[in-house]
């Protein structure tokens, strides 16, 4: 593709996933008026092999074009989203992105998760690395840029707490204001103190994230007000630049699979999405299997697939430690359905002792990330037990949130008092080789000694 194409708009229309309406003005749901059903961008010049070749698509030349720009200063090319925007809609001539520099984000090897999963090797994408601290700012960075195109003053998400960290941080770059909804009392304190510091008119309901969608769906149709959740299809767009990011962190080769957490299932959905294209217009050789990891008290989607074989979704009363992903009624998952089955990849569901374990695991190679995330590795401990995964194949995790962003769990986790009074309680004791609370000492110098000395000891008897 030629480099000034950069001036020239991209051309996008948005698509019907139920009815296959094509439009290019969503209404403010973002819900097809025929069908109900959600809308995905889909750029027509890569519709079949003649029309790439006149739009000049060159699966070589954009490889080349999108490291060129890792030598630039500009702000859309240090984006590592906007660095790849041949891949994305793109904005009217003259309209400069919101960004904070997102993308970018570590491909990290994890050695002590690859023993305890039983696999030669592991990688892990930390989108936790990311400006706000979770994968969601590389989505916000294209859907917060199109809404202050499309100038609205207010922009409004419901969330779990990264979400709206996120849109809060977008929102306040891009001189709109934010309103954000989230559940009384089942968030982080990290997250909402985000969204605070970012200027969000920030109200907790007393109700789950699937109650806080209910009531913005209905704000979003009485008042002016932009929807950034990820039923929002440009966030998707953004979204995809990770599988882009880390192909190429790869050399373009593709690993053979990549496993991502389940909640409102709008990543899972822009990663398919972004590994189908790239096949399409010749960026990749192959795809790889791409498989969605659910909490058990958050399942509905693994539900979806076993006893409906994915043609209903049938919503749960979600419950689960691992709060962003406490969703029972996932907006984007016949997206995410097809992003499985077009990869040949699964389903998998895990428990809270599972996730907590696994989330111990990741820190103990050096690498924090919240409880979400961790599902990942708890996952593909299971599909390698299943023999789904075999233990000379690559696996990619995708870590989606900052170990920071939830220290209460860590903490409780250490001190041994994360599953008190749950019915985990016995369970967890598995647990207590893991576990590294403080030590209170008195503050003296043999006291110290005594404790290196006796942690030595205990290395030493290993
Ligand atoms: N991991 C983290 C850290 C999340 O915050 C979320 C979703 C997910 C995984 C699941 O991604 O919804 O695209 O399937 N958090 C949302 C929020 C819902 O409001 O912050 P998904």
């Amino acid at each position: 593709m030629n480099p000034v194409a950069d001036k020239t708009k991209i051309e996008s229309r948005l698509r019907c996933i139920g009815c296959g309406t094509i439009i290019d003005h969503a209404d403010q749901n973002f819900r097809c008026g025929n069908c109900g059903d959600l809308f995905e961008v889909f750029f027509p010049s890569w519709a079949d092999e003649a029309s790439r070749k006149a739009a000049g698509i060159d699966a070589g030349a954009l490889k080349k074009l999108w490291l060129s720009r890792r030598s630039s200063f500009l702000p859309k090319d240090t984006s590592g989203v906007w660095r790849f925007r041949e891949m994305l809609p793109a904005l009217n001539p003259g309209q400069e992105p919101i960004t904070l520099r997102e993308g970018n984000t570590p491909l990290y090897e994890l050695p002590g998760c690859a023993r305890a999963a039983g696999v030669d090797s592991l990688l892990a994408k930390h989108q936790g690395m990311n400006p706000t601290a979770s994968f969601k700012d590389t989505g916000m960075t294209t859907a917060a840029s199109f809404a202050r195109q499309e100038g609205f003053r207010w922009v409004a998400c419901a969330s779990t707490g990264n979400t709206s960290a996120s849109m809060a941080a977008y929102a306040a770059r891009g001189g709109m204001r934010s309103l954000v909804l989230i559940p009384e009392g089942k968030i982080s304190w990290g997250k909402l103190s985000q969204s605070l510091d970012y200027g969000a008119v920030t109200c907790q309901l007393r109700t789950d994230f699937d109650g806080c969608v209910r009531v913005l769906n209905e704000v979003v149709k009485r008042m002016p007000v932009y929807l950034l959740n990820s039923v929002n299809p440009y966030r998707l767009e953004g979204q995809k630049t990770a599988a882009i990011e880390l192909l190429e962190q790869l050399a373009w080769q593709t690993p053979d699979h990549i496993m991502v957490p389940g909640g409102n299932l709008g990543n899972s959905s822009a990663l398919g999405k972004a590994l189908l294209e790239m096949k399409e217009l010749g960026l990749s050789a192959r795809l790889p299997k791409l498989s969605v990891i659910q909490a058990e008290g958050a399942n509905p989607f693994v539900r979806s697939i076993r006893e409906h074989g994915g043609k209903t979704l049938t919503p749960v009363e979600a419950d689960t430690f691992a709060t962003a992903i406490r969703i029972g009624n996932p907006a984007s998952w016949k997206k995410a359905l097809r992003a499985i089955q077009s990869t040949g990849g699964t389903v998998e569901q895990v428990g809270e002792v599972e996730i907590a374990s696994a989330k111990a695991e990741i820190g103990a190679d050096g690498v924090g990330c919240e409880p979400a995330s961790a599902v990942t590795l708890a996952g593909l401990k299971r599909l390698v037990k299943q023999g789904f995964v075999n233990s000379r194949e690559s696996v990619v995790l995708i870590l989606t949130g900052h170990g920071l962003k939830d220290p209460e769990f860590t903490l409780k986790f250490h001190r041994g008092d994360l599953f008190t009074g749950t019915r985990d309680e016995k369970a967890a004791r598995v647990l207590a080789s893991q576990q590294r609370a403080p030590i209170v000492l008195d503050a003296n110098v043999d006291s110290v000694i005594r404790t290196l000395q006796q942690f030595d000891q205990a290395d030493s008897g290993r």
